[in-house]
């Protein structure tokens, strides 16, 4: 029966297991604390510290499954979708890693045992190649003197040694080394291969599925390389991809949970023709989209959620090109939920929210689609030389809102070209006029707006007027901005908290005299002091120059701002509960919780857990005066001490403090509770190791601590009803009890179905003869698990008297025996003197105990012809 992918994953994680690897649980779609990367694009992102070489892995060899984005950054295949039968814009990487443990050699030899040993993935050795960098003489020697791989299955990539498709890089900085990728040729006939270089690379033939990198080396910027002291080993198998092979479909849009999706998308939107590629991008997309969204990215018009709108965007096209003619994605969430069956239910505990952002952005979306494509419609049909010029597609975009990405795949449809080169020069002229270079990604904005710094007046205003100085659409100077879209507005003076220092940025309204209404979503602050209010115009027009009422969400920062302070509250108890020493190495706090990680290499215990809520709770009931204060640093001492010198440099001679009363002093530039009594109450939900020697606190305060308090209760109330009591000793003990009962029941359950099995299948006296007085009981079993049977050879040799029991199982081309005798007869006859002559007529090796031995070989002779063989052997040493 074919794996299914759920299967194969499990396959991956035993096979490394076995070779000593720590399953690590897959991390977020959005990387934490990395601003160089926009999504998770391959298992190793987590680990970048860990080569980086600045935090020290806890498992020197680890094996993961990661979901990765690959839209949008250095690896996006957004385009490839629907048109290659391997690419996806989400997908699961397969990974094992070695942190300064093992290299090139057992790399390469666990990742060939494991595609091709018949035990595993039983791959075709002849339908296998590899890519090795030319200069890579250690990876070929290894494939081709230790593997035996032959020169006519290796491909050797000649360009420049550190720029090839044999060096991997995870973004234009980051770790990095060369590497060399398993291709798997899906041909029948496999024709001799004289190729010498990678371009020859059929990729439908082909189809690429391990990558093993050494990572070696951190690209800082384009220019410099600079080597790791410690070699690394990351490797990389989609998951999809691989299930392809194993179930020998070769496509990945027809494996067994894309069929699946594919299957029930199409009843959905009633489609006949299961092979529609928009069928395929539709399964594609609704995977990456839900995944963002369940990672808290919501469409937008920059960075992530610029990212996640083109995604939506795309399969909405498609889902109109199949003719559908309602508001349709989101039902696709779904069968995705019931199919994917992601190992937390993450997408069904989000299903609601993500449905509303799906339906909300396609009901924005669908007119500027219909109105687009009309438009395109007929330009294609009076288009000459089948090419649609620059002009054409800059027009729908910039004053149609129609995206360049739709027009060039709508044309590539209709075999017609887009003038990409008059695009760019119009595109090109456009940014020079407004002052802009690169404008697509979120990053440059602050490259590009060269003025004063946004005056932040939040600390003490949650309300103030500011003047606006920049509109940005599209990423985009422009001077008006008109009712429903997504604009970008700078102020000169604002009340909102720009993202940074760990708190997250302030959302609220811009509100102008005559009613305009500008919804803010978000508050970045960029290198440059400029805070950017990224929202949508709910009504009215925009105008540069207006002047605007900046009113924040008062109620959502007050909660940010609790939290925000119960952090400092936190990092001062863990000085006083655990060591002084420990050193704050990161926070995040937004209005629902918070969470602070710090030095620490012990775990934490409940004990320790309730000292530290306790003291907190106590500062919060006393209700404590937080301050802040601005203090000059002294010229003097700048250069002496070194914290405060880095305070400088990245804060220039004014720094704030805030201070608890003489619990707390800290540097800080977020925004405050008035008093401790504020918080109304703090609450740790969760403590974990984050990386060696790093722990992370995640905690809740007020209304939100008080809310899971209730559930808590809730929770408390349904056991005591189930349980019928509320004394919890009474309770902890009946749990206790059922905990017992259900153990001692379940061995039980297990004890009798194996005598059941044991009297049905094995005790029949087909299976026993009679030698010399002796009962031999011989029996084969095929497609059994070598401990079960070990299991059911002890359990009979423990009830049985007056036997010898020899159990066989044949697996592959290898037969293993089982031979145990009762202990009545251990004195005369022994079961390793018996193994010992079995393995001597099987080609094996085996041994064991008097009453117990096992043994192993290569099927030499027919499994019927070794029983009658031991029989033999039997009554020769019974006679004896
Ligand atoms: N990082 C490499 C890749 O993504 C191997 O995991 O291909």
């Amino acid at each position: 029966m074919k794996k299914n992918i759920s299967e194969i994953r499990q396959m991956f994680f035993d096979f490394f297991e076995k070779k000593n690897h720590k399953i690590i649980t897959g991390s977020s779609l959005i990387p934490e604390n990395d601003t160089s990367l926009l999504f998770t694009n391959a298992g190793m992102n987590q680990f970048k510290d860990i080569f980086l070489e600045k935090i020290i892995p806890t498992n020197k060899r680890v094996v993961t499954s990661q979901y990765c984005i690959r839209a949008g950054g250095k690896h996006n295949d957004l385009e490839n979708v629907g048109y290659t039968t391997q690419h996806h814009t989400f997908f699961e990487m397969l990974g094992n890693f070695s942190f300064g443990d093992y290299f090139k050699n057992e790399a390469i030899q666990f990742a060939w045992e494991l595609l091709t040993s018949k035990k595993w993935f039983n791959l075709s050795k002849d339908k296998l190649f590899v890519t090795i960098h030319e200069q890579d003489y250690e990876t070929y020697n290894i494939w081709k003197n230790k593997i035996g791989i032959p020169d006519k299955h290796i491909f050797l990539t000649k360009n420049k040694k550190y720029n090839s498709e044999n060096f991997w890089k995870m973004g234009d900085t980051g770790p990095c080394g060369p590497c060399t990728e398993i291709f798997y040729n899906n041909q029948k006939n496999i024709k001799n291969n004289n190729l010498t270089t990678i371009t020859n690379i059929n990729k439908n033939q082909y189809i690429e599925i391990w990558n093993l990198v050494f990572i070696q080396f951190n690209q800082k910027n384009n220019k410099t390389l600079i080597p790791l002291s410690t070699p690394f080993v990351d490797t990389g198998m989609g998951l999809e991809r691989i299930t392809s092979i194993i179930q020998k479909v070769y496509s990945n849009y027809d494996i067994d949970i894309f069929r699946k999706l594919i299957f029930s998308i199409s009843q959905i939107l009633k489609i006949n023709n299961l092979n529609h590629k928009s069928l395929y991008v539709l399964a594609d997309h609704i995977r990456s989209c839900s995944f963002l969204i369940n990672y808290g990215i919501t469409p937008s018009s920059e960075g992530r959620g610029y990212v996640l709108r083109r995604i939506i965007r795309r399969a909405i096209r498609h889902g109109y090109a199949l003719g559908v003619k309602d508001i349709f994605f989101y039902k696709l969430l779904k069968p995705l939920i019931s199919i994917m069956n992601d190992t937390n239910n993450q997408l069904k505990k989000k299903q609601l929210k993500i449905e509303k952002i799906l339906r909300t952005e396609e009901k924005q979306f669908i007119y500027i689609l219909k109105r687009g494509i009309h438009i395109l419609k007929k330009k294609l049909k009076n288009t000459k030389k089948n090419t649609i010029t620059g002009k054409v597609a800059f027009n729908l975009y910039d004053t149609y809102g129609f995206p360049i990405d739709l027009t060039i795949e709508i044309c590539k449809e209709h075999k017609t070209k887009v003038d990409i080169e008059e695009l760019k020069k119009i595109m090109k002229k456009k940014c020079k006029n407004t002052r802009k270079k690169n404008l697509t990604h979120f990053k440059n904005i602050e490259s590009q707006i060269n003025q004063k710094p946004t005056k932040f007046l939040g600390y003490k205003k949650k309300e103030c007027q500011g003047k606006i100085i920049t509109l940005l659409k599209n990423n985009q100077e422009t001077k008006i901005i008109y009712e429903k879209e997504e604009a970008t507005v700078i102020l000169d003076k604002t009340s909102f908290y720009g993202e940074s220092g760990g708190q997250i940025g302030d959302s609220g309204i811009l509100q102008s005299n005559n009613g305009t209404i500008f919804e803010v979503f978000n508050t970045k602050k960029y290198k440059n002091g400029i805070f950017a209010h990224i929202g949508i115009l709910k009504n009215g027009k925009l105008i540069l120059g207006e002047k605007l009422n900046a009113k924040i969400n008062v109620k959502k920062r007050n909660l940010i701002q609790s939290n925000h302070s119960s952090t400092h509250l936190l990092y001062a108890t863990l000085k006083k509960v655990l060591d002084k020493n420990i050193q704050k190495k990161g926070s995040f706090i937004n209005e629902k919780y918070l969470h602070f990680d710090f030095t620490y290499s012990k775990s934490i215990n409940n004990k320790q857990i309730y000292q530290i809520e306790n003291i907190i709770n106590k500062h919060i009931k006393k209700n404590i005066p937080i301050i802040t204060k601005i203090i000059t640093l002294n010229e003097n001492n700048i250069n002496k001490k070194n914290t405060i010198k880095s305070l400088y440099d990245k804060y220039g001679k004014k720094i704030r403090i805030l201070i608890i009363k003489n619990i707390s002093t800290e540097f800080c530039c977020g925004t405050h509770a008035n008093k401790t009594g504020d918080i109304k109450i703090f609450h740790i939900i969760s403590e974990y190791s984050i990386a060696s020697g790093v722990r992370r606190i995640k905690a809740i305060t007020g209304e939100t601590a008080i809310k899971s308090f209730y559930e808590k209760r809730k929770l408390i109330d349904n056991i005591n009803e189930i349980i019928n009591n509320n004394d919890e000793k009474i309770i902890l003990n009946k749990i206790q009890k059922l905990q017992n009962f259900y153990y001692k029941y379940k061995k039980e359950i297990q004890k009798s179905q194996l005598k059941k099995y044991l009297q049905t299948n094995i005790l029949s006296n087909n299976n026993i003869k009679k030698i010399n007085g002796i009962r031999i009981l011989s029996k084969n079993i095929n497609n059994i698990d070598t401990k079960k049977l070990r299991i059911i050879a002890k359990n009979l040799k423990n009830k049985e008297k007056n036997m010898i029991i020899i159990l066989t199982t044949k697996k592959k081309e290898k037969i293993i025996i089982i031979v145990c005798v009762t202990n009545d007869l251990i004195n005369q006859i022994q079961a390793n003197t018996i193994i010992y002559k079995i393995i001597q007529k099987i080609d094996g090796k085996g041994g064991g105990k008097k009453d117990f031995a096992e043994g192993g070989g290569n099927n030499i002779i027919s499994l019927q012809d070794i029983l009658s063989e031991l029989k033999i052997l039997i009554s020769n040493i019974i006679i004896k």
